[in-house]
Parts: structure tokens; C-alpha cells; sequence
């Protein structure tokens, strides 16, 4: 029974590796910060307490289970926290990306690191894997820097970015776009949603099947892992409003400039998933699907 050993586990993607990793038969080595927020009633997960920032945590771990992969889940994900904390960003997305790729070459055979869409500017749109990357803010910077790591493996390695991860809220977990609108309409609440950014919006549960189908394949290199309906959060909040009954004027249409956050963002990414579906066998499904998995 192979073992893989997730960073991050009690996140959002943790948690769903974790669930279907463990359906797969797998055995998994789950490790986050804290205590462990992903109980899974089964032999096969174990939980170690690891702050990816330590020097020896992950190490000590992985000495003890020699685990065959390495999924690096573990990361600062809000982009306004990474630019306003900048050197704690570097520390755990760049400096934790060292670590976690250190300790999988002495124990590991096979490393995926996950990354994102903010690695790119937003001026394009739909991304492919062999695009250019310029990030516009810290997060994406220090994600970047976390690619150029894991690319100097000396084990076989994969990247995986995606974008505007979305799923069914987990107990102590955090919104994602549809549970926020959701959220806020069944309450009658105004909501303002820009219309001027777009997205491919990903069902943690593909994502978390695509990450599994580069496991058993032993792909390398980077893929694109997202849905396929191209969106922007105002036409993704419509369509939840329109699936639940909710009343749509309550939603003001706007552009990204009526905010003012830390971290500027990439005005359109999007990804071109070819690749994963030609390789991966990777088929996500819609936009309107995910709603049903969501709110259904
Ligand atoms: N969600 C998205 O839309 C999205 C989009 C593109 C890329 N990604 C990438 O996908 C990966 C997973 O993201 P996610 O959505 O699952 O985010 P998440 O829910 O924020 O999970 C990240 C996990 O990393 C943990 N972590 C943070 N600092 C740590 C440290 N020093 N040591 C150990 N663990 C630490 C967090 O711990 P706490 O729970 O204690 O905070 C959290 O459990 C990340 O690499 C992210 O960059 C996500």
C-alpha cells in the first residue's frame, strides 16, 4: 500500500486528498499546523503536528514513515495577508517549499507542489503551462519562487496549478465563492461582485482527482488543473443566486477598482487544462454542476 505524506492537510485541499486518497486505498501521512482538523475515522491516516517553517518537524516525520510522495499543499493562501506579511510569506511559501522538497529527496521518490494562478499578470488570459509567469503581487511571487524549487528537484516532481478553488464547507473551513454568496443571499444581504476579473473556478473535488491521477501516473512537470467554464465573480455569484431563488438584485455589478485590497490582482487568468485532460484523463465538470455539489 504506497503512502503519501500531505502538507497542509487540515486545508481545504488537504481535506479532499485526504478523504479520496484514503477511498483509494491509500495510506496517508497527513501533517498541518496545530491540531488535527481532518478526522478521518480510518488505520491508514495518521496525523503529525509540522510547521513547514521548522527545521526538523517534516524531516523527523518522514525519517519515521518514509513515505513513496510528498503532496506540498502547505501554504499562506490569502493574498492580502502575504503582501501585508511579507517575510512570514517568504518563510512559508518559499522557505517551506525548501524544506518540504529537502526532506522528499532523502525519504520520497516523487514530490507535487501546488501552485496557482496568481503566478501569472492577468493581462492574457487563459493561461497554458508554457506561458510566461509574472506575478503582480507577493503571494504569487512567493508561489513562483516555490516552482523554481521544486523545478531543481533531484527526484521526479510535478507542478499543479489551479485556480479559484470551490467546494462544500468543511466544519472550521473557509468560504470559497459559492458558500460566500450563498452565504449572503439566503440572508438577504447586498453583495457588490466584480465583473472585470475572470476565472476557470475548480471543484476541489477534480482538483483533488487530478492530483491522484498524477500519483498513479507518476506524471511530471506542470499541469493545469481547473474547471473549464470561463467566469467572472459576478456571472458565478448570478448563478448561484439563480440556482437557489435568491433575489438577483441584491447583487451589485462592479469593478475591481471599487475595492481597495493589499494585493492587486491578476485582472484575467483562467487556465487552458488540454494537457490534463489529454494526459490525466482529468474531466471536470461545469460551473452548474459544481452548484448542485455545493448547495445541492
Ligand atoms: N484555494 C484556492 O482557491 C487556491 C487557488 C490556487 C492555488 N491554491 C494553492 O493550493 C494549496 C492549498 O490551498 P488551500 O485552498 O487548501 O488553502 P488553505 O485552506 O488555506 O490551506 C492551507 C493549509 O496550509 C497550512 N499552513 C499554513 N502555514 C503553515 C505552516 N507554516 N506549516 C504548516 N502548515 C501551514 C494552513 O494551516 P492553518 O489551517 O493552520 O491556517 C492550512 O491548513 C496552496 O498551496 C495554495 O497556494 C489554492
Amino acid at each position: 500500500m504506497e503512502k503519501i505524506l500531505i502538507t497542509g492537510v487540515n486545508g481545504m485541499l488537504g481535506k479532499e486528498l485526504a478523504k479520496q486518497l484514503l477511498e483509494k486505498n491509500f495510506f496517508v501521512i497527513g501533517t498541518s499546523r496545530g491540531e488535527c482538523r481532518t478526522v478521518y475515522n480510518s488505520e491508514k491516516f495518521k496525523y503529525y503536528e509540522v510547521d513547514i517553517t521548522d527545521d526538523f518537524q517534516l524531516h523527523d516525520v518522514l525519517f519515521d514513515e518514509r513515505a513513496e510522495v510528498v503532496i506540498h499543499a502547505a501554504a499562506m493562501t490569502q493574498a492580502d495577508e502575504c503582501e501585508l506579511n511579507e517575510d512570514k510569506c517568504w518563510n512559508v511559501n518559499q522557505h517551506g517549499t525548501v524544506h518540504a522538497l529537502v526532506c522528499a529527496e532523502m525519504y520520497s521518490s516523487f514530490i507535487i507542489y501546488i501552485s496557482t494562478d496568481f503566478v501569472f499578470d492577468g493581462k492574457k488570459g487563459m493561461y497554458s503551462e508554457e506561458d510566461e509567469c509574472r506575478p503582480v503581487n507577493w503571494y504569487g511571487r512567493c508561489k513562483l519562487e516555490g516552482e523554481s524549487v521544486i523545478k531543481d528537484a533531484e527526484i521526479p516532481w510535478a507542478i499543479v496549478r489551479t485556480c479559484l478553488v470551490y467546494g462544500e464547507k468543511t466544519p472550521g473551513g473557509r468560504d470559497n465563492i459559492i458558500t460566500w454568496a450563498d452565504g449572503k443571499l439566503s440572508k438577504g444581504e447586498k453583495i457588490k461582485v466584480v465583473d472585470d476579473q475572470v476565472r476557470t473556478p475548480t471543484y476541489i473535488g477534480d482538483l483533488a482527482m487530478g492530483i491522484i491521477s498524477i500519483i498513479e501516473k507518476r506524471a511530471t512537470g506542470i499541469y493545469h488543473l481547473s474547471g473549464k467554464d470561463v467566469l467572472t465573480p459576478y456571472q458565478m455569484v448570478k448563478a448561484v443566486a439563480s440556482y437557489k431563488g435568491y433575489d438577483e438584485s441584491l447583487i451589485e455589478r462592479v469593478t475591481a477598482d471599487t475595492f481597495t485590497q493589499p494585493a492587486e490582482r491578476p485582472a484575467k487568468t483562467g487556465f487552458v487544462i488540454d494537457k490534463a485532460m489529454n494526459e490525466l484523463n482529468y474531466n471536470p465538470i461545469s460551473f452548474e454542476e459544481g452548484i448542485k455539489k455545493v448547495l445541492g
